[in-house]
């Protein structure tokens, strides 16, 4: 999907560095992170969205103190969903008020930890934890700003959207059957709480904006049956967030600017509908902002023949760096990136070496036929959701992210070794 810059001896060069060399210097498999551009989507989603929203970036998808700093200097918020993430964000000098923490089982430590650290907002999922929050902020002497996750009843596939009348999932509290009214009465009763608005997220790698408007329609019903039983106007609106990114070139994503039009209108138009004032709105990209940014460079150790079926390719690396297409049957695609070929296509599997046949990193993929043992292979699109969801299986050691820029390149996460196994094996 990418249009990949080769330099005159035809090696992939990004941020203006060659991959051999950062092959050479760092080893492979390695997670390879533009920070020019992911700067750059960070601010084109802060410019688009205005000083009237906030965008918060979703941590998940993937978070490193280098990471947390170029947000907080691009002007972004931050996502954290555990105490490791709040660790990490708060470790790297980010103000406590720029952090909004979810999840759908918050243990009380972490609570209690964000709620000291003094979060902007706290997103409440579960009757028990609207609770808990206040009973602990009530304990801290503290009044702790909160959004109630609720579920609209529309979920998120993958390119599309299916209008259910109850979701059948863990997160939020469903509006359907008076469930998040009651959770709103709750929360402003509590005084440990301070309620500043709704929070709904529909999925992730969504491209049809019509799911956010039935989301947008839902939770600004809610506002108004607020506004209508308790006299108040909520203040805010979170619209979470799962705007896809191109994997393959059948991925055709939408522009940031069209989606903060899009967003931006469906809400404001909604509440005229309802004579509600128009809540400040904030979104949680994760995947739109890091994905595209970062790479992974593989090194080929072996190329099989199967005759009739296929050619499959290992890499030095697969489902303990990209657990995705195992997961979720993720495309991704593939190239050569040490060298041009003018040798014929060949149908390749690219596979990892890990002791499992579903160890697949790219299922079906064009690579020349003379490929060899010693080839980098990228595969593009890794920045999100693949270091944050690499393991350790077979003990294989978890690859750097190595960040470049302007021509020069540097660790943010350093490469797994096997003194780092070993410390937390104290049998
Ligand atoms: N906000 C909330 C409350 C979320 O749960 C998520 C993602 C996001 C924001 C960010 O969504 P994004 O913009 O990145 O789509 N591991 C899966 C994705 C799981 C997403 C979970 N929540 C994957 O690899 O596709």
């Amino acid at each position: 999907a990418q249009t990949v810059a080769r330099d005159a001896d035809g090696v992939v060069t990004v941020g203006g560095i060659a991959v051999t060399r950062l092959a050479e210097e760092y080893g492979t498999p390695a997670y390879v992170l533009d920070e020019a551009d992911f700067r750059a989507r960070a601010r084109a989603w802060r410019t688009a969205f205005g000083a009237d929203a906030d965008v918060f970036y979703a941590g998940k998808a993937f978070l490193s103190r280098a990471v947390v700093r170029w947000l907080d200097e691009e002007g972004l918020n931050l996502d954290v969903c555990s105490g490791g993430e709040l660790a990490t964000a708060l470790s790297a000098g980010l103000s406590a008020e720029r952090i909004a923490f979810h999840g759908n089982n918050k243990s009380g430590e972490e609570i209690r930890r964000a709620v000291e650290a003094g979060v902007g907002r706290i997103v409440l999922d579960s009757f028990q934890e609207i609770a808990r929050v206040a009973h602990l902020a009530r304990e801290l002497g503290r009044r702790q700003r909160v959004q109630i996750r609720v579920t609209v009843g529309v979920e998120a596939h993958t390119h599309e959207f299916i209008a259910t009348a109850h979701e059948d999932q863990k997160f939020g509290i469903p509006l359907a059957g008076g469930q998040a009214a009651e959770a709103v009465r709750r929360a402003l009763t509590l005084d440990g709480l301070e309620l500043i608005g709704i929070h709904s997220h529909i999925g992730s790698q969504i491209f049809d904006m019509s799911g956010f408007e039935v989301a947008a329609h839902r939770v600004v019903g809610l506002l108004k049956d607020v506004r209508d039983e308790h006299g108040v106007e909520l203040p805010e609106i979170d619209l979470g967030g799962g705007l896809g990114i191109a994997y393959t070139s059948d991925d055709d994503p939408r522009e940031v600017h069209e989606i903060a039009k899009a967003l931006t209108e469906i809400v404001t138009r909604e509440c005229e509908a309802a004579g509600l004032r128009t809540p400040r709105i904030s979104v949680e990209p994760g995947r739109a902002i890091v994905g595209p940014t970062a790479f992974t460079l593989y090194e080929v150790g072996t190329v099989k023949a199967l005759d009739g079926l296929r050619t499959y390719v290992s890499v030095d690396g697969g489902m303990s760096d990209n657990i995705r297409t195992a997961l979720y049957d993720a495309e991704y695609s593939v190239a050569l990136a040490s060298r041009v070929s003018d040798a014929e296509p060949m149908l390749a599997r690219v596979v990892g070496k890990h002791c499992e046949s579903g160890d697949i990193v790219v299922k079906d993929a064009f690579l020349p036929a003379d490929l060899a043992p010693g080839d980098l292979l990228a595969v593009p699109a890794t920045g999100a959701y693949c270091r944050s969801m690499a393991s350790n299986y077979n003990h294989v050691l978890r690859p750097p992210v190595v960040a470049v820029r302007d021509g020069e390149a540097r660790v943010i996460v350093r490469r797994e070794t096997e003194e780092d196994l070993l410390r937390l094996d104290v049998g």
